[in-house]
This record gives structure tokens, C-alpha cells and sequence, in this order.
């Protein structure tokens, strides 16, 4: 367990994860009954941009960097305000105008969670569990487990409350996580048909990813949505050019927000000529 999310916070991969997240969250908040998120694989749930780590790997220039700019340029950018939320609970962590921290998962979740509803966040590794207990233990609303995020999640749904959303974002650096991620996410929809699932996916070959969709055909998951996201043409060796998010059960109208802005959302992230975005329904209701 190598994997330290601190070389990569606010790329621009977890700027799409984490504006998804914030969408559903929000859709989810507005129905009166409490909720749960349960996030799989947490983190430390705040980052330093300042740390040693950022500034070896400083990924968030290119991500949340260049969103926050456009944040900071004031009213009425169109890309912005589509991203209010996420950007919200971004400027909440850096009152002086200054981007230097940077919400986690938990960290999002808790900014936009009620007092009625719970999050569940699993993390296998001491340090990051340390590191978020230290940050966020005091919230009542926040259950931290030190556990295997693959073996926690079905046997976390369907959590008491009914409602809410399982959040799967591995590091994926273990061979067979794939097969994991198949397995464990089928294994929710099995347990709570109705959950809202989140998956997160590296893409480094575009073939690959179409095999994958063709595979979670055969899952037996209904109304599964993949949103891909890519800043340049793929090249081997060249480092993270795409990701993927799948989701399962999106709530009301969330996957027509993302539609909406995610055409402006890839061109601002964009990295190289080779930058798009796409939207697959992979399963239907
Ligand atoms: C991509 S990071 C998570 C980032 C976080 N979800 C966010 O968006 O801010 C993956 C995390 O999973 C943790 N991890 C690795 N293997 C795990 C396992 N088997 N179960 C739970 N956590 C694990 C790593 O320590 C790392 O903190």
C-alpha cells in the first residue's frame, strides 16, 4: 500500500470525482429524509498544497488550479457557478482567497451533509485514518474505519437510513482491481438496489475501457452511466491522460447537469489537442 493521494489531489481527475460527488450530494439533500454516504477507499480527507508532496507532484495546478482561477475571477463565469457546490466547499478551506487546502472526499461530503444524515468513511492505511481522525473526528456525523474498503462495502449497504451513496475510489495500483471494482459494485446493487453508486477508474487505453463497459453489461447492474474525461491524447508512459466515473442510480437530473457542463469542463482541463469528454448510458433503468 504505497498509493499516497497527496501527489495527486486536485488534479483534474479528482476535480470531475469531486464535482460528481458534490452533484449527487446536493440532489440527494434536497428530499427531507436523512442519508448516508459511504466512502470506500476515504483518504485523508484534507490536503496541504504546500506539503513536500504537492510541491514534488504539483498535479493541482492543472486541475483545481485553473478551475479556482476562474472562481476567483468573480460573478458570472458560467463553467463556475455550474460548479458552485464543489467550489464553495473548496473557498470555505481558504478564506484569504489563497488556494493552499484542499478537500478530500469526506471532507466534501461532511461540507455539504446535514446534521440528520451520516457519512461512513473506510481507510486502510493507519497514517490517512490517523490524518482524517485528526481533521474531522470531532464531527458526530463521521463513522472512520480502519478497514479494507473492498470487503467493508457490501457488508456496509443497505445502511439504516435507506437513502444515499457508496463512493468506490481505489488507488488502483493493485493488479485485479478491476475484477474487484466488478465485483464489489455488484455485489452493492445486489444488497441496495437503490443505492447511488460512484466508481472511479484510471483509463489508459481506450479499448480497455469499452471491454470493461461490455463486462458491467453482463453485471446485472441497472441505469449505469459512464462519464470519461480525458486532457490529451493517450500515450503509454506519459502518466494519467483519462479517467473514468461511473455512475450507478445517479439521482434526479444529476447526469443532465453533467452533461451540460462537461463539454467546457474537459476544455478547461485540457492538457493537449487531444482533450474531449464523453457520456455512455452503459446499462439502462
Ligand atoms: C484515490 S485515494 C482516495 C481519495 C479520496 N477518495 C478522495 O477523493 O479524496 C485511495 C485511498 O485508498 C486507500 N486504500 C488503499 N487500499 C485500500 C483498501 N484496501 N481499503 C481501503 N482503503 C484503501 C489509500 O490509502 C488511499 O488513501
Amino acid at each position: 500500500m504505497n498509493y499516497r493521494h497527496a501527489f495527486h489531489a486536485g488534479n483534474f481527475a479528482d476535480v470531475v470525482k469531486h464535482w460528481v460527488l458534490t452533484l449527487c450530494i446536493a440532489r440527494l439533500t434536497q428530499k427531507p429524509a436523512p442519508l448516508r454516504v459511504i466512502d470506500l477507499f476515504a483518504g485523508r480527507g484534507l490536503y496541504d498544497f504546500s506539503a513536500e508532496e504537492a510541491r514534488r507532484s504539483p498535479e493541482w495546478r492543472a486541475g483545481i488550479g485553473r478551475l479556482w482561477a476562474l472562481h476567483a475571477g468573480g460573478l458570472g463565469n458560467p463553467l463556475a457557478e455550474s460548479m458552485n457546490d464543489y467550489l464553495d466547499a473548496v473557498a470555505r478551506l481558504n478564506p484569504d482567497g489563497q488556494l493552499r487546502f484542499y478537500p478530500g472526499s469526506p471532507a466534501l461530503a461532511l461540507a455539504m451533509l446535514r446534521p440528520c444524515d451520516r457519512l461512513t468513511a473506510i481507510e486502510a492505511h493507519p497514517e490517512e485514518m490517523a490524518a482524517l481522525k485528526a481533521a474531522f473526528g470531532g464531527d458526530s456525523r463521521l463513522n472512520a474505519l480502519e478497514q479494507d474498503g473492498w470487503n467493508a462495502g457490501p457488508k456496509m449497504v443497505p445502511p439504516p437510513e435507506r437513502r444515499g451513496l457508496v463512493l468506490i475510489d481505489p488507488p488502483f495500483e493493485a493488479k485485479g482491481d478491476d475484477e474487484r471494482l466488478l465485483a464489489t459494485a455488484s455485489a452493492i446493487a445486489r444488497k441496495w438496489p437503490g443505492g447511488t453508486q460512484i466508481l472511479w477508474r484510471p483509463v489508459k487505453d481506450r479499448r480497455e475501457e469499452a471491454a470493461l463497459d461490455a463486462e458491467w453489461r453482463l453485471s446485472g447492474i441497472r441505469s449505469m452511466w459512464r462519464v470519461t474525461l480525458q486532457v490529451d491524447h493517450l500515450k503509454e508512459g506519459q502518466g494519467l491522460r483519462a479517467a473514468a466515473l461511473y455512475l450507478v442510480r445517479p439521482p434526479f437530473e444529476v447526469m443532465a447537469r453533467i452533461g451540460e457542463t462537461l463539454p467546457a469542463l474537459s476544455e478547461l482541463l485540457g492538457q493537449g489537442p487531444g482533450f474531449g469528454s464523453e457520456i455512455v448510458e452503459v446499462t439502462p433503468e
